[in-house]
């Protein structure tokens, strides 16, 4: 069947138009994850295991779902979470997640493997921007790109901390997908395959890795996997410390994203973080973690009143997102529901795919029976 993006009504269908439009390794690299994929499945599989029940005639006519999180009231409960190498997907990149989320005042992550610099995507957009850092072993680096998030009026830093050695990414490995894409023959033969995504590759502006490139070659001229750039240049002695020492050299919202323990979650609290990402970097990581839905609860009634707390991994539907506020997430992240989107068709496909999940969560509010987040209550999740 020939897909179109007007015919995309759910994360599926971007996910199936994604793989039409793209030479197999970028799809494989954006649809994969780590060994047998089992934590990258039950992200999503957890939230059929509880069921939601409905109070009725709530007089829901009008519905408010904006929240207030990490300093920042958005206007949905749901945003995009940092993802890299966004210009291989579609040649509109950040740019055009960026314009997306701003049209439906939410938040966008811009990952440290970003292709469109900090300052640019500062200039872009006034709505709230979050920096997604990673902590590399040259010091200097770091530095740089914490002084340019600070220039660009970025509001956020997340600090990822589920990335201290590169993921067991099999098909990447079965595929060849390097960063940049290695010009072999097989991978010039799934170029020519999908002409269209080919040509915009390359002939519009040149792939490089913005933050990264004067610092870095891996990743912008020397192709590398993104296993070998996790463990060739982040720092596996990063610890508590030094987290805590980039929140106070940030002076402003701070957050982990990939905590997933009670006992990290309280430490989060300790050096004074304002947030967390209750995430296993969609199961791209640590295979046989566990998915952030199942541990969500937990976690907030330990520290739910002290930290905001930000569901990431997994989210397909509205009532996942309604599921994760039940259980305590103050708002909820996600990944692949845009970037399937994105590389569908750009930033119309980041606009359709997050009007989908709006009017979703808006739907699911009023046949919930509730017209506010803060109506959301654990009182209405079943677990079977
Ligand atoms: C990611 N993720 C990610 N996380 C991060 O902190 N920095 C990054 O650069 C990236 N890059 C990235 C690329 C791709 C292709 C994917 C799919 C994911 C992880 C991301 O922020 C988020 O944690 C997961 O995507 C959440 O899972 P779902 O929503 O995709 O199921
Ligand atoms: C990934 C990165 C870059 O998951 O975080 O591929």
């Amino acid at each position: 069947m020939f897909r179109r993006l007007k015919n995309c009504h759910n994360v599926e269908d971007m996910r199936l138009l994604a793989k039409q439009r793209l030479p197999g390794p970028i799809f494989h690299y954006i649809d994969g994850a780590a060994d047998d994929e089992i934590t990258y499945r039950r992200n999503s599989s957890a939230f059929d295991d509880c069921d939601l029940v409905p109070n009725v005639l709530a007089g829901v006519e009008s519905v408010d779902m904006s929240v207030n999180v990490m300093g920042q009231k958005l206007d949905m409960p749901l945003f995009c979470s940092p993802t890299a190498l966004q210009r291989l997907f579609h040649h509109d990149g950040e740019r055009g997640v960026a314009k997306a989320a701003e049209k439906y005042g939410t938040l966008f992550g811009v990952s440290s493997l970003s292709t469109v610099s900090l300052a640019e995507i500062g200039a872009l957009t006034a709505t709230p921007k979050m920096f997604q850092f990673y902590f590399h072993k040259d010091r200097g680096l770091n530095d740089v790109m914490l002084e340019r998030a600070k220039a660009a009026n970025f509001d956020i830093l997340t600090l990822t901390v589920d990335t201290i050695t590169g993921g067991n990414r099999e098909r990447d490995l079965q595929t060849g997908f390097t960063s940049p894409p290695r010009l072999t023959m097989r991978s010039l033969m799934s170029f020519a395959a999908h002409p269209s995504w080919a040509l915009n590759y390359f002939l519009r502006e040149g792939f490089e890795l913005a933050e990264l490139k004067d610092h870095i070659q891996e990743g912008s001229n020397v192709s590398v996997t993104i296993g070998e750039y996790f463990s060739s240049m982040l720092d596996q002695s990063m610890n508590w410390d030094d987290a805590e020492s980039l929140r106070s050299k940030w002076n402003g919202q701070f957050c982990l994203k990939g905590i997933m323990s009670v006992g990290d979650a309280k430490r989060a609290v300790e050096i004074g973080a304002t947030a967390i990402m209750i995430s296993n970097h969609g199961g791209r990581q640590l295979d046989g973690s566990r998915s952030p839905f199942d541990q969500v609860a937990e976690i907030a009634d330990a520290v739910g009143d002290q930290i905001d707390i930000i569901l990431d991994g997994g989210v397909r539907r509205g009532t996942h997102v309604l599921k994760a506020l039940a259980a305590g997430a103050k708002a909820v992240s996600g990944g692949r529901m845009y970037l399937y989107a994105l590389a569908a068709a750009g930033q119309p496909g980041v606009e359709r795919a997050l009007h989908n999940m709006r009017t979703e969560i808006e739907r699911d509010m009023k046949l919930l029976g509730v017209s506010k987040i803060s109506q959301i209550t654990r009182e209405m999740l079943r677990y079977r």
